[in-house]
């Protein structure tokens, strides 16, 4: 995610800026800038590509005075990481300046009416469509400007907004990113997050969606989008810096897991239209090429590859096209026939694994086309593929991938849709169902964060296991692999995932009295054939851990714990049942007392083969 600070008050304001940012330095980002409104009432911006330290150089150059100024760092979404694409966007007379944390939905629209109104746009972003905006409705007064301006936009904004026609405040807005306002003795502050202000002030108001404040040095005003006023109590922070950049949470891991409705919906809103149908901005696939093409690969590790042999499943059904799945350490050294009529698609978090990256290089010379599924806006695997489909999840922190793994498969879900109408191999029908299934996934699963007790009452009972099985079929066998990753990298404990009609040939014989075997019964043609790979394993002693869609109450009668998730059709469950497999990894191995965020042995990016 972008971070984002203001600062207006008696300080230099560089030198809060600078200090903010760096505090949010931990969100991943690839540019940096600041906006001040100097002595003479110009506004002084300096913008880069690269890390904060060639910020701190170029402000150091030239001194940059002023008491009045906003600053950010940029994790792209749209428009890869450069000079002209960093923040802060200002407008062509440079008399207003904005800082963005989100994503403008409806930009294009925007900019060829701006364009039409005779705008020039100087950067690929989104956020370039806001400054423009509030030129064209600046008649003298910001705030009323700023207000026509936001009325306009579709999606997510955090916004801070410098003018120096109106040089006495800062105004900051909110809607879905997070923002808070600082509140300080003569001096006010806008941060994305609390680590950016608590060294001035631990006293904040907390912005609510929908709000936005107007700060002066003595005074900050708040209120709704239409200009109510909003009264609101000052919260005192009593965090340490620590917990701040985990937002409270005691771990990255479990806040990241806590941030997949969100992660979800950046990555599932943007590509459905009002009518209701799928656009991908950054995929040029024609029909005339996929109708011509004879197999897709997919290629990945870990759980990148977890998602992807989901992603197989799906595009197999809806597009009747065979695709092949490999891991890309194997993929590269197992002579894979490739050609120009081969799909190519990689998927990486990070956008920087060797194998992977090594994989997509090997297709590439072997004349296939290249499509990158990838959560890191301009790294080496994004830069190189021939098509990009981008997970918006934000910067992935912790070891253990888990929104990485949910917003991989809404990709292929949407990529497996988009391919099925492609090749005219969906039905209307089926194709509107699953687009309206996959809308309701981030609320789905804001359900399951509600209530995580019972995993900590299950994951308390696994503590001491030395081995424990998951086991499931067709896509549950899929998640039963990706759960059973998650355990082993962050409890360190054995564990083991099985296609459940494979257990009688030869697994089966592992199983003793009180081995833990996570059941995964989601896919509902094939529920009765688990309950009775279920009784296979209870008949031998065995602790049936049963996931299943709510409403399948028969289960409890082949399983010792039963973990419900919101129902939905099969082909997007994934997403849904393999959170409370992320949250059982995660409770074990914070009772087991193991390093959570950081593994021992592992890496967050494995860029060595
Ligand atoms: C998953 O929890 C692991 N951290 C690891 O398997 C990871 O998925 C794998 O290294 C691939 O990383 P990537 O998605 O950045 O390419």
């Amino acid at each position: 995610m972008c971070g984002i600070v203001g600062y207006i008050g008696n300080k230099q304001s560089i030198d809060v800026l600078v200090n903010g940012l760096e505090k949010l330095e931990y969100r991943g980002y690839d540019s940096a800038g600041i906006a001040v409104l100097d002595d003479n009432q110009n506004l002084d911006i300096r913008k880069s590509k690269g890390r904060l330290a060639v910020l701190e150089e170029n402000t150091k150059k030239i001194k940059v005075n002023g008491n009045i100024g906003i600053g950010h760092t940029r994790w792209a979404t749209h428009g890869e990481p450069s000079d002209r694409n960093s923040h802060p966007h200002f407008n062509s007379s440079k008399n207003i300046a904005v800082v963005h944390n989100g994503i403008i939905e409806n930009f294009n629209d925007l900019k060829d009416e701006l364009i039409e109104k005779g705008y020039n746009f100087l950067s690929e972003t989104d956020t370039e469509v806001i400054p423009c905006l509030i030129d064209n409705y600046y008649k003298g007064d910001l705030l009323d400007a700023v207000k026509k301006t936001i009325a306009r936009l579709e999606g997510a904004f955090a916004l801070a907004i410098v003018s120096k026609d109106d040089p006495d405040k800062l105004i900051a807005v909110r809607k879905d990113s997070p923002l808070i306002i600082g509140v300080g003795e003569g001096e006010n502050f806008i941060a994305s997050d609390i680590p950016a202000v608590i060294n001035y002030t631990r006293n904040i108001y907390l912005l609510e969606n929908g709000e936005m404040a107007v700060l002066k040095k003595d005074h900050v005003s708040i209120m709704d989008f239409e200009g109510n006023k909003v009264e609101k109590e000052v919260y005192n922070i009593t965090w340490d810096i620590d917990q701040a950049e985990k937002g409270g949470y005691d771990h990255f891991m479990i806040k990241e897991i806590f941030e997949q409705p969100k992660a979800l919906r950046d990555t599932i809103s943007p590509r459905i239209t009002k009518d209701n149908d799928i656009r991908l901005d950054d995929i040029d696939l024609t029909e005339e090429y996929i109708k011509g093409i004879n197999k897709i690969y997919i290629v990945a590790c870990g759980t990148a590859y977890h998602a992807g042999i989901v992603g197989k499943s799906l595009i197999e059904k809806y597009a009747k096209i065979p695709v092949l799945t490999d891991v890309a350490s194997e993929f590269r050294y197992n002579n894979p026939f490739i050609d120009d009529k081969t799909l190519m698609i990689v998927v990486s978090q990070s956008g920087e694994t060797a194998d992977t990256l090594a994989a997509l290089r090997l297709a590439k010379e072997k004349g296939a086309r290249t499509l990158a599924v990838c959560n890191v806006v301009g790294s080496s695997i994004a830069r190189e593929a021939d098509d990009i489909l981008y997970t918006w999840a934000g910067p992935e922190i912790a070891v253990a991938s888990t929104k990485a793994y949910t917003t991989q498969v809404a990709a292929f879900i949407i990529m497996a849709l988009y391919l099925g109408k492609l090749t005219d191999n969906i039905s209307d029908e089926k194709y509107n169902n699953i687009l309206k299934e996959l809308s309701t996934l981030p609320e789905k699963v804001e359900y399951i964060l509600k209530d995580t007790s019972k995993l900590e009452e299950i994951a308390s009972k696994m503590t001491e296991k030395e081995d424990v099985f998951f086991i499931g079929r067709g896509i549950d066998y899929n998640m039963a692999l990706e759960g059973s990753l998650k355990l082993k990298e962050v409890t360190y404990i054995h564990s083991e995932a099985m296609a459940a009609g494979e257990l009688k040939h030869g697994t089966l014989a592992l199983i003793e009295e009180g081995t833990p075997t996570i059941s995964l019964a989601t896919q509902d043609h094939l529920y009765d054939k688990m309950i009775s790979n279920m009784r296979e394993v209870k008949a031998r002693g065995g602790y049936i851990i049963a996931v299943s869609k709510e409403g399948n109450t028969s289960v409890e009668k082949s399983a010792d714990e039963v973990i419900y998730v919101p129902d939905a059709a099969d082909d997007v469950i994934a997403p849904l049942a393999i959170i409370p497999l992320q949250l059982l990894s995660y409770h074990v191995a914070v009772k087991r007392g193991c390093d959570v965020d950081k593994p021992r042995n592992l890496a967050k990016s494995v860029t060595v083969e």
